[in-house]
């Protein structure tokens, strides 16, 4: 991918997309959300290891969580050797346990919680013939409870430092359908709105939490996610021909979209709904 006009050559792209030793890139940091601290789910790999090192670029310290330990270890050693500061914990989005000790890693660790990026998730391609209510359950668990969970631990714990940005990964199959993929579909459609839900209710006229909640809707991005789905000679050829940018996307086009909602930039965004799909959804 890399070598297209405007492709960014950032560390984090380069290390997101597979390449180990890429060396650490502090070039161009702007600081844009220096003295926050984040969690980072899903943190092992592909956007969730984008994200979470595009925003140790920029100033957060970032907790990184995933039930991948090997490569959420590797992620946080990653930032450290670019001088910025990240801490693993393994972590089970769905196991509402595990979202109290996360959260308050964070707090311990680093002394306060600014933003929480939800990104964990898993799909599942069955027809729903096919589809089994445990298989079902399984995606939801992940998917939609571990989003609840999130919000639920993760505004507690901001709404003590004075407020706050949850962004969760939903997907473009989060507002239109695809076919052999309801669970995913259901789930993500599922974010969307209790992103909106939570939007309100941590809003002035809410709560007041003063904690903003936006959801991010990635369209094919290469990943460790989609790679079997892309390298599918049939299905692979078929999804390219979805795309109007005529390529799919790189992990740091989510993670820049992911890194203004996370900053101060956006502090009029809340309960939207930012689409990087390069074109998909708009057809
Ligand atoms: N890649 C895409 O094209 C695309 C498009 C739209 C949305 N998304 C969403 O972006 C997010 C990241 O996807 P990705 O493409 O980077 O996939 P990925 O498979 O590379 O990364 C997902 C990460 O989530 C972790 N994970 C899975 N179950 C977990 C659990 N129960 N608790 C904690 N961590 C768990 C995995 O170990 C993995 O590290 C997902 O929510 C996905 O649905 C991806």
């Amino acid at each position: 991918m890399r070598g297209r006009p405007g492709t960014r050559e950032s560390g984090s792209e380069a290390y997101a997309a597979g390449g180990g030793d890429a060396s650490p890139n502090n070039g161009g940091q702007m600081n844009r959300v220096l003295g926050k601290t984040a969690i980072v789910t899903g943190g092992a790999s592909g956007l969730g290891r984008a994200i979470a090192v595009l925003l140790a670029r920029e100033g957060a310290k970032v907790v990184v969580t995933d039930v991948n330990k090997a490569g959420g270890e590797e992620t946080a050693a990653f930032i450290r050797k670019a001088g910025n500061e990240a801490l693993f914990m393994k972590h089970d989005v769905g196991k509402e346990r595990d979202w109290a000790k996360v959260t308050d890693a964070a707090v311990k660790g680093f002394g306060r919680l600014d933003v929480l990026v939800n990104c964990a998730g898993v799909f599942l391609a069955s027809s729903i013939a096919e589809l089994t209510l445990e298989k079902w359950r399984w995606v939801m668990s992940i998917n939609l409870d571990g989003v609840f969970l999130g919000i639920k631990y993760g505004s507690q714990a901001m709404a003590r430092f004075g407020g706050g940005s949850i962004i969760n990964i939903s997907s473009a199959g989060g507002i239109v359908g695809t076919s052999d993929s309801s669970a995913y579909n259901a789930s993500k459609g599922g974010v969307r709105l209790l992103t909106k839900a939570a939007a309100i209710e941590f809003s002035k006229a809410g709560h007041d939490y003063n904690i903003r909640v936006n959801s991010v809707h990635p369209g094919v991005i290469e990943t460790p996610m989609t790679a079997p789905l892309i390298n599918d000679p049939e299905g692979g050829k078929e999804m390219a021909n979805w795309q109007p940018m005529g390529h799919f996307g790189e992990p740091d086009d989510v993670a820049y979209g992911v890194l203004y909602l996370a900053s101060d930039e956006s502090k009029f965004l809340t309960g939207s709904e930012l689409v990087i799909d390069g074109g998909w959804t708009a057809q």
